[in-house]
This record gives C-alpha cells, structure tokens and sequence, in this order.
C-alpha cells in the first residue's frame, strides 16, 4: 500500500510539473530520497540550417520543382534555377516561364513548353540536375508526381527518364496529357542502375503546348514510407536518439529576415502545391514541403513531444544584415495587425488538438490525421531582441494562449546569449509574467562550459524553468563532446530546473554548412554522426526521472570529472553516468546500498579515445559507443577513462 500511495504522490507532482519536489522512493526494503527532474530533459532541435530540410532530410531529389525559386532568394537564382531546357534530336521549339493561370494563386511560376518540331527520338523538354544530382539505387522505385496543363487541343505525349549525367537510362516511363485544366499525373520509375548523380528528364515527344508544375521526384523507400516524407537514412539517425521532444522550424529561421519573411504556419500544411515558398533567412528557398504537418507526424513517429515555435510578434534584429551596426533591424507586426495574428497561433493549438468539428482540427483530419497530436508546448519567439515592442506583442500572445488554452505550456526566450542585455531584459520579463518555461541559448567555447558548470545550482526553484534550446562548444572533437556530456550531468543535477535541452544546430550538409558546430553531417549519399552526435544519444535514450546525489562519492573541487545517478521510474533501471574530460583515469566509489535487488550484469556503455578524434565522412565510425556488461554490485569502484562518457544501466528484480 504504501509503495503504491507514493508512486501515485510522485505521478501526480510530475503531472503538475512541480520538478522542484523531492520524492520519496519506497521499495518494500528500504527507502531513499531522490529529487524529482524533468523527464524529459533531452530532445532535438531541427531547423532548416545548412540545407538541413530542402536537400536534406526532406527527400525530395528535384530541386525548384516549383519553379519559384528567385533573386530574393539568391541573388543570382531565377524561376528556372537547376533546370536546363532541352532539344534533343534536333527537335525545336521554345520555353517561357509564366504567371497568367498557375495551379494554384499561392505557387504563380510554371514553365510553358511550345513543342514546334520533334527530331529522331527527341523532343522538347526539361532536365533538372535535383541538389547536386540524384540518388538513385538499383532494384528501388521513384515515384514523380506533376502536374501538366494541355493548352493546345491534341493531347501531348510525355517521356519521363531518369539518366545519368551522359544521358544513358537508368529508368523511364511516359504517358499522354488529357486535360487542358491543371492535371496531376503520376509514374513510378525503376531504377535498372544506381547512380549517385542522376538527372530528371521530361520531354514532349509530340508537337503542342503545355504547362508544366510542382515536379516532384521521391524515392518510394522514404521514412516510414510517408509520401510527402523524409529520407530514411537521416530520419533514422534522428529516430535512433530517441528524443522526448524536437522543436522546430528554428532558430531564426522563424522570426525571419523583416516581416515578409516569418515563418507563418498555415502556409506549410496541406497540398504540396498550395503552400507558400519563400526564402530562407540561411539565404536558400523553402519549398515548406517539410511543413508543420511533417513535423508533428515526424514527431509522432518517433515518439517526441513536438515543441512548434512561432514568431512573436517581430521580426529577427538582424534583418537585412544589420548584425553589423548593432542589430536595429527588428520590425514588428502593427498593432491593428495583431488580432490576426493572434488568431494565428490559437488556430495552430486548434489545428494540433482540436476535434473534427473544429475549424482547424477538421484541416488536420483532412490531411489523414484524425487523432489530435496532443501538443503541449508552444515556443513563442526566438533570440528576439527585448524591446518595448517585442514585450507588448509577447504579452498579448502569452496571454491569449493562457486565457483560452492554460493546459499548453508557453515557452518564452531571453536572448542570444548565455549573458548579456537580452538575457538580464528577457529573465526580467519572464519574471514579470511568470512565464512556465523559457528558452536559453549559448555557442561557447568548451572552458565556458566548464567554468559554467554550477550555473543552475543558483538559479530560483519552484519558478520559471529554462529550456536550453541551443548550445554547442565549438567543436566536433571528442574533447568537446566529453565537455559538453560532463555539463550535460550538471543540467542533470539541476533538471528540477531545466526542464528540456537541445543541442544545435543538427544537421548540415557538406558543401552548404553555413554554421559550424554540428551535430550530424551528411551528403547526398552519406551521414557522419559526429562524436557529440553519440554524447546526445547516450544521454537522450538514458533518461530519468529521479535524481540521487549521494550514491556517487567524488571530490567536489575536481570539474573535469562529473558523475550522476538518476533513476526511470518506467523501467525501474538505476541509471549511473560518469564523464571524464581530463586526460587521466580517475576511480569512483559508488554505493548502491539503498537500491535493493540489484541485478549484477550492468549494461555498460563507453565512448572513449583521444582528445582530438573526431568522426569524418571517410572514417564516421571513428569514435563511436562501445557496449558491454559490467558487474556491479551494491558498493564498488569504477575507474573512469580519461576524456570519455560512461553510462551503466542497472536493472532491478522485479520481486
Ligand atoms: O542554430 C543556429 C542559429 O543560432 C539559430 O538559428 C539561432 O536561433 C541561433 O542564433
């Protein structure tokens, strides 16, 4: 009874979020006290970074396939960028890119093809060369959607191919056109050979006029098979650190370059040809393909609480490149503007969790989800710049949310930096507001984190806890992954503070890597987990609820070694973390006494080697996790290697 009464006590103070709590864990022998913390400290951020979506994870092989790519984009794309017109057979007509009748008002450019002449099996079309080719695998099908407008009266016969770069066939089909209203046609393409820079190739092969739109290439294998859906290999590597929860669409992605460019949610659900592309602030396009509804299922997929963030209200400080004079480029939404927006935000809770019958949650059933994806967090805002403006338009938000939807969990933000004006502005206002959560962001140098790493012991309890959205040390070497691990066990002690914690940024793709440090680098055709890749994925599927501080016994002045104990209620596993980031081996004396039923065959897992490993393309398995078992029992000693991360894993009998 009594076991039963306190697990039920514990349930209940994480229910309300009161971390700050500390728990009585009873088992029939013995009784020990542990402090309640955030389960779930260790989730994902994704932002569209590097070519992390468009390129990236979102599997999509052609690129512009909306023909909307632009000088706003980058000043030297237009709407026919990494398309080439084509004639072969000496065939001859001519190409134009127009706006009079497009499938959709919110997707205007498309390509008209005027077929005058067709030579010996040629004809009149379009090749797109994708992200720096495609990726096509032998024995795998490819699945092209388009959509084709027949202007004049004969149909039009179509041949689609993929070839490599010299024009031999890898894999084709073809088809008439039947309608001179927008018509989507479909074809699955076998691929015969692999190849990893392949070409889509749409040709007529007989004489009229035609539109073509929204060309759109997947391979039929993608995450979860989605269609609309994300590359298998990635997703994968996401799916495998099995985090609580993934915030995105960034980062500074969403409060945009200037008002026109926010990230506004309702433009990225729905049919791929109804959304709205726009430039991305890491000066590339969105095509938004991997839009909110992709997000959640993704989320929902992996089984990770999904943490939207949308504007608050304005626009990055740094719009238009004033980084430079000091950041005076934050523009807001105009107050009479401000309902709407509003609006905006409640109808995305709506959208997520509402019924069928609601407005918005009727949208969502209509893409295919009928059950809510039970959100639970809303970041609103992101690094902004705390000024008179941001906090009126934060506050009206804020409370909207509170007044109509108190059980969603508003997560505020304070700044860029792990110091500074915004952070002292941003806390001050949190403060003010009794915001539930906010969200911290630092890239620093790995002594910073080591000098830091008491920096939550101070902060208030039973107050305004801190999601650290974004951080790194700057560094892909295992020194900095070994850092970045032994501050990971200082945010474990202080998880009754720390709620969430997500390093960044988390993808980048050789060649487009505008931000360095990440956490997984990747090409068309490989992925290279960096070191800290695997300190986040030892930490993300080791996760407790309950922290121990008196099992580990460590000289408290030594800081390159750091030790926590905590335990998953779920599976009852004791889970011991140890991390060393100086270059001797240094013992521990760890005392079990007061977990009964032991079981002595420890899962040991240890990421070790020296200071400046790192993982590359050629070698990605370089530094990678190494399991085994390891006997523990209820005292003994572990020697920790020098720079290295070990989490044991306890189970206990169950009677
Ligand atoms: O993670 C890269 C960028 O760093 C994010 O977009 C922004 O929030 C931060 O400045």
């Amino acid at each position: 009874m009594v076991i039963k009464c306190l697990n039920k006590m514990h349930k209940v103070a994480i229910g309300f979020g009161l971390c700050f709590f500390v728990s009585v864990l009873a088992t029939a022998q013995n009784t020990i006290e542990g402090k309640i913390i955030s389960p779930d400290l260790i989730g994902l951020f994704f932002e569209d970074i590097n070519y992390s979506a468009d390129g990236g994870l979102y599997a999509e092989l052609v690129q512009n396939r909306s023909f909307e790519y632009s000088p706003t984009d980058r000043q030297e794309w237009n709407p026919f960028s990494f398309w080439e017109y084509i004639t072969p057979g000496f065939s001859y007509g001519s190409i134009s890119v127009e706006t009079k009748s497009p499938v959709h008002p919110n997707n205007p450019h498309y390509v008209v093809l005027n077929v005058e002449h067709v030579g010996d099996s040629g004809g009149v079309g379009i090749k797109n060369y994708g992200f720096d080719g495609m990726v096509i695998r032998a024995g795998e099908r490819y699945n092209l959607n388009l959509f084709i407008s027949q202007i004049t009266p004969e149909p039009v016969f179509i041949s689609v191919s993929l070839q490599n770069r010299k024009g031999k066939l890898l894999a084709e089909s073809s088809f008439s056109t039947s309608s001179k209203e927008w018509k989507k046609y479909t074809a699955s393409l076998a691929a015969r050979e692999s190849n990893d820079s392949a070409t889509l190739v749409i040709l007529a092969t007989t004489k009229g006029m035609l539109a073509l739109d929204v060309i759109s290439l997947f391979p039929e294998k993608t995450f979860r098979n989605r269609t609309n859906g994300m590359r298998a290999d990635l997703a994968q590597l996401l799916a495998d650190i099995k985090p609580k929860f993934i915030r995105f669409p960034g980062g500074c992605l969403v409060h945009g370059d200037g008002l026109g460019n926010m990230y506004r949610w309702k433009n990225t659900i729905g049919p791929i040809e109804e959304r709205v592309e726009q430039k991305n602030i890491w000066n590339y396009h969105q095509t938004v393909g991997l839009g909110y509804f992709e997000y959640f299922q993704f989320c929902e997929d992996i089984g990770a609480k999904p943490v939207p963030v949308l504007p608050s209200g304005v626009s990055c400080q740094n719009s238009g490149g004033t980084w430079r004079i000091g950041g005076t480029g934050q523009r807001a939404i105009p107050m009479s503007e401000m309902p709407d927006y509003i609006r905006e935000v409640l109808d995305l809770i709506e959208w997520a969790n509402g019924p069928a019958t609601s407005t918005w949650g009727a949208k969502r059933v209509a893409e295919g989800h009928a059950a809510p994806f039970n959100l639970q967090y809303i970041g609103i805002g992101n690094e902004d710049k705390i000024t008179p403006e941001f906090e009126e338009r934060f506050k009206m938000i804020y409370n909207a949310v509170k007044a109509k939807h108190p059980e969603i969990t508003v997560i505020g933000t304070v700044g860029p930096g792990q110091d500074g004006d915004d952070y002292i502005k941003g806390w001050k206002f949190a403060n003010q507001l009794s915001l539930p959560v906010v969200d911290e962001h630092y890239y620093c140098a790995p002594q910073w984190f080591m000098d830091n790493l008491h920096r939550y012991d101070t902060y208030k309890r039973n107050s305004t806890q801190v999601y650290l959205g974004e951080y790194a040390s700057w560094g892909n070497k295992l020194s900095n992954a070994v850092t970045e691990a032994v501050y990971l066990i200082s945010l474990e002690r202080n998880g009754d503070v720390v709620k969430m914690a997500s390093y960044a940024p988390l993808l980048a793709k050789k060649g487009f890597t505008q931000w360095k440090t990440d956490m997984i680098y990747f090409d068309n055709v490989k992925i290279c987990p960096s070191v800290n890749y695997y300190v986040q994925k030892m930490f993300s599927t080791n996760q407790g609820d309950l922290y121990f501080d008196k099992v580990i016994s460590k000289e408290t002045n030594d800081s390159i070694l750091a030790a926590s104990c905590i335990k998953d209620s779920k599976t009852g596993d004791i889970i011991l973390k140890f991390a060393n980031a100086g270059n001797q081996s240094k013992t521990l004396k760890i005392n079990l006494s007061d977990f009964k039923r032991i079981i002595p065959d420890a899962e040991k897992t240890v990421l070790t080697g020296n200071a400046d490993d790192e993982n590359t393309f050629e070698n990605s398995a370089n530094v990678a996790p190494h399991v085994s078992t390891f006997k523990v029992s209820s005292k003994f000693e572990y020697s920790v290697p020098s720079m290295s991360l070990t989490v044991l894993r306890i189970k206990i009998k169950n009677n």
